[in-house]
């Protein structure tokens, strides 16, 4: 399956999930999609040699236009799947509903836990004995749709911010190409109706 990676920002997960692609005959990241010029997400693919592309909402009138033309891009790659990582914008309907069910995303918390920006400082404020990551279909609210896949984790006495994360990141660097590939592998989804007819 041909996979795109939208990020906004660092793309630590997009260059997990693409250097785990190496190893994969399931799938293959043909693209990396950024809303932000500066995001250094697009370093990334240029050291991995995949194609990046940046368009940025401020150049659009309203944003049924600025997916209109993420779409365009989608379907000129022939894009199966759509993986948010670190991607700071909400979907709207018009890449929701020709890629129903194939847009998914990783959040770092056990959700319905401390959903949105603050996940990690909010598991700590709050005093949580534990937290961790969860992978999620993607539906019109932030950080809601049906779960596919959670990994939890202690939260130490000794835990701070910067702590947490890194133990946060190493776990998504490893649960998101291994639920990648078990999603494309479990070709139900994807195998009945192809791109084209369902646009
Ligand atoms: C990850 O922690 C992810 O859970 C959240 O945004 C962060 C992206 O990190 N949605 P990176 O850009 O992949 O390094």
């Amino acid at each position: 399956k041909r996979i795109a990676i939208f990020a906004s920002g660092s793309g630590s997960n997009f260059e997990a999930i693409a250097k785990a692609s190496v190893w994969s005959d399931a799938y293959e990241v043909v693209l990396l999609f950024s809303d932000r010029p500066e995001a250094y997400a697009l370093n990334r693919a240029e050291q991995l040699g995949i194609e990046a592309q940046v368009y940025e909402p401020s150049h659009y009138p309203d944003k049924r236009s600025y997916e209109a033309d993420i779409l365009a891009l989608l379907i000129r790659h022939r894009v199966d799947l759509v993986v948010l990582a670190g991607y700071m914008r909400l979907v709207g309907e018009t890449l929701l509903q020709p890629y129903q069910n194939r847009i998914i995303n990783i959040h770092p918390s056990l959700l319905p836990l401390f959903p949105g920006l603050h996940a990690i400082e909010n598991a700590i404020d709050v005093g949580a004995s534990q937290t961790g990551v969860t992978i999620h279909y993607v539906d019109e609210g932030m950080d809601t749709g049906p779960i596919i896949s959670q990994e939890s984790i202690p939260i130490e006495p000794a835990d701070t911010y910067d702590t947490l994360k890194e133990k946060i990141q190493k776990i998504e660097h490893r649960l998101y190409p291994e639920t990648i590939e078990q999603m494309v592998r479990k070709d139900e989804l994807f195998v009945k109706t192809s791109l084209t007819e369902r646009i």
